[in-house]
């Protein structure tokens, strides 16, 4: 990979001026940190158990949930429980944090690189109905920024080809599809609670399994392949089938996380509220779109990034954001650019498109919506 000088930003201190990011932390969570610390539970304990019970009553119907150490550790099970084997060929988004793809990398897949849809920057439904193939064993979607993937029609082609849907809602948790919360479309969904995201435990994951009788499997995976209640039942003599991992979440991490997940709905409400007064100030500036919903069904959604599509000069844009101490960036940068994916850029026209137009701008609880308004109208001053 050719390294391109286009962002030539580091990290902003936030004592200096309006961050990408901020760690949402609810006041409890320092409280309950102490008392986890001073109890006989540090490791996976009571508070993990409660977390993964508080989450599956607030956002799932049915299925069940697992709490992992990170939304990676999550993919990477998903994946194993899909199936998902050497050379198993799977349709991916080229546009993702890299957490997305490299775990099919760990389990030697054949992966094919959606393009875009560059209305929302998901996956292309056209893109995918082109590549599925008899040889396709999954599709994994990623719900760009928050708003969910075109879930009826996904779970379509994968019910008409037989294949498995693993939605990686890393950036969509509290969205809901039609009524429903994300978690309750996929066979697998796997959520990051990692230290900037919508709800987070500093590190942490979620695999939601359609299947509940996949759980056990899942469990064991998750402690090297142990069955760790019979282990503190004392049982030495329990044996390990499967090769398993050391992918659980921690005391802390859950104690962080119930914490967090009381005062959610304060979190989904006031992050739309500045979503929305972004979309309001940013309608009429020329050469400027915001990525937005396109369906009906999708509208209802908890945005975790605010991404502009800026027409033209996108980095003179970025400076003079930062010359008035505003933080911006790409986040996510296409896949397929990346060596460990192969040698060569995809063809994917859309990404082709946008991929020198999208910028992310500051959204966050530690901001507010006059912050929003200082931003639209630096931009609205032109660059
Ligand atoms: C789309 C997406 N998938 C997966 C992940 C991985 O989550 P984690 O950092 O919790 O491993 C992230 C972010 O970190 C992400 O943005």
């Amino acid at each position: 990979m050719k390294h391109k000088k286009m962002n030539e930003f580091p990290l902003m201190d936030p004592s200096k001026g309006l961050v990408l990011f901020y760690p949402d932390i609810s006041p409890n969570a320092i409280n309950s940190v102490n008392e986890t610390l001073s109890g006989r539970w540090i490791g996976q304990g009571p508070k993990v158990e409660s977390f993964q019970n508080e989450f599956t009553k607030k956002f799932l119907h049915s299925g069940s949930s697992l709490a992992v150490g990170s939304g990676t550790d999550a993919l990477h099970l998903a994946y194993i429980l899909a199936g998902i084997n050497d050379g198993d060929e799977v349709l991916a988004p080229a546009f993702t944090c890299t957490a997305t793809n490299i775990p099919l990398l760990y389990l030697n897949a054949n992966i094919k690189f959606i393009d875009i849809d560059p209305k929302t920057m998901n996956l292309s439904l056209e893109d995918i109905k082109q590549k599925v193939s008899p040889k396709t064993k999954a599709i994994v979607t990623v719900d760009y920024g928050g708003i969910p993937c075109e879930y009826d029609e996904l779970k379509k082609i994968s019910a008409v080809n037989g294949i498995a849907l693993i939605q990686d809602a890393a950036h969509s948790i509290g969205s809901k599809y039609g009524e429903n919360y994300v978690g309750n479309q996929s066979d697998f969904t796997i959520f990051s609670f990692q230290a900037i995201k919508t709800l987070t435990t500093g590190d942490g994951g979620m695999l939601v399994m359609k299947n509940a009788n996949l759980n056990e499997r899942a469990k064991k995976l998750r402690w090297f392949g142990i069955d760790r209640a019979q282990k503190q039942g004392g049982i030495w003599e329990n044996d390990i089938q499967d090769i398993g991992y050391k992918y659980q979440m921690n005391d802390i991490a859950a104690a962080i996380g119930l914490s967090n997940l009381e005062c959610f709905d304060d979190i989904v409400n006031a992050r739309k509220e500045l979503y929305e007064r972004y979309l309001g100030g940013l309608k009429e500036v020329q050469g400027i779109s915001v990525i937005q919903p396109v369906s009906k069904k999708t509208v209802d959604f908890c945005p975790w990034l605010l991404t502009i599509i800026v027409d033209k000069n996108r980095a003179g844009l970025m400076k003079k954001l930062r010359e008035n101490s505003v933080e911006s960036g790409q986040v996510h940068y296409r896949n397929d650019r990346y060596s460990i994916f192969g040698t060569q850029k995809q063809e994917l026209p859309n990404m082709d498109f946008l991929e020198d137009k999208y910028l992310v701008l500051p959204l966050h609880r530690k901001m507010t919506v006059d912050d929003v308004d200082r931003v639209v109208s630096i931009i609205k001053e032109g660059w």
